[in-house]
């Protein structure tokens, strides 16, 4: 397959570092050089799913293509507004189209795992065309109270049109169990049967221990990949990686040797959008004349689970 098109869409709201340590303990000072981050977009009167419908439908623009041309919709997305339908349905009716949807949760990873799964459809002739719709609202899963773990996050949706081709050269998926690293837990409706102790607990995060997993996970991921495929880093002309935090962007680029020119990053002004992130920067690097069909472009993600993923193709 090949991607023909990309959209996204972010909230208006735009919260600053200074903003922040206005009602909490911390300072620019203190979150900048940790995390790269200067402002993130947060949701404030908009619904997810109008980012999300709003950023398929530039996709689909972009791609040159009508919703009644798209077979399958996959939308990654950890939470919204909706426990069920999922969110894919409510997308498929935003944008008129009338094929199956699925919802993954692979957390910030989810691209690339939507990817893989599109690639599936595409291999075994069951689709023409695919819309992968990432659409996030971290911001509604941290405490605003936790300055450990709300200063890091902003929302935002991003999508991606793939038609068949033989543009993917390789997608590599690791999940390894880690369920007390990066978590939420929420409570379900009572009954008159429970009897165990239950309770909401907002996002946490071991962040010293993510930033090992994301570091590892994601150079181990591009490594084997390249190796497969018999490539050297040097033959990628675009590292874009999940944009969590420039420290960690900058570690897995030391582990590759590759040049800061090759990382287009937007965690400066974005923050950390989980899984929507990837095709926001994929989006803003297309629309920015940053990719030039025929560069070789390596894509990976990490995140809760643990899980991570890896891709390499040809723009
Ligand atoms: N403002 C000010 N101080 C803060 C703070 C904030 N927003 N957040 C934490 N601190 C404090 C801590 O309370 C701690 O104080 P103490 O030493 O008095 O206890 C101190 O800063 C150091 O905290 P620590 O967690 O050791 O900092 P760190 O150097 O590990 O940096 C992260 C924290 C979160 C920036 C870093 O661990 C990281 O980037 N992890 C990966 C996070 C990530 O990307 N998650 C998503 C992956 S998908």
């Amino acid at each position: 397959m090949k991607i023909v098109g990309t959209g996204s869409e972010i909230p208006k709201k735009i919260v600053t570092n200074d903003m922040l340590s206005e009602f909490l303990d911390t300072s620019d000072a203190w979150i900048y050089p940790r995390t790269g981050i200067r402002h993130r977009h947060v949701i404030s009167d908009e619904k997810l799913e109008d980012l999300a419908i709003s950023a398929a439908k530039k996709a689909l623009d972009n791609a040159g293509l009508s919703a009644s041309d798209i077979d399958f919709i996959i939308c990654s997305n950890v939470v919204n507004e909706y426990i069920t339908p999922g969110l894919g349905c409510i997308i498929q009716g935003g944008i008129g189209a009338t094929c199956p949807a699925i919802d993954i949760n692979c957390a910030c990873a989810g691209f690339i795992y939507a990817l893989d799964i599109a690639e599936t459809h595409f291999q075994a002739g069951k689709v023409k065309n695919v819309l992968i719709v990432c659409a996030e609202e971290p911001t509604r899963m941290t405490s605003w109270k936790d300055r450990n773990v709300c200063v890091l996050f902003g929302d935002g949706a991003g999508a991606a049109v793939l038609t068949a081709g033989d543009n993917i050269k390789g997608i590599k998926l690791s999940t390894a169990s880690a369920t007390d690293k990066l978590y939420q837990i929420r409570t379900l409706e009572p009954t008159p049967y429970i009897t165990k102790q239950e309770e909401s607990i907002s996002l946490q995060m071991r962040g010293q221990d993510v930033f090992k997993f994301a570091v590892k996970a994601s150079s181990g991921d591009i490594k084997y990949l390249l190796n497969e495929l018999g490539m050297s880093p040097d033959s990628i002309d675009h590292y874009l990686l999940h944009q969590a935090n420039i420290r960690i962007i900058n570690t897995i680029r030391d582990f590759l040797g590759q040049p800061e020119s090759k990382f287009p990053t937007n965690v400066e002004t974005h923050g950390n959008s989980s899984s929507a992130s990837c095709p926001i920067l994929l989006d803003e690097c297309n629309r920015n004349g940053i990719l030039k069909r025929g560069d070789m472009l390596a894509l990976s993600a990490f995140g809760a689970g643990f899980m991570s993923g890896a891709v390499i193709m040809e723009w």
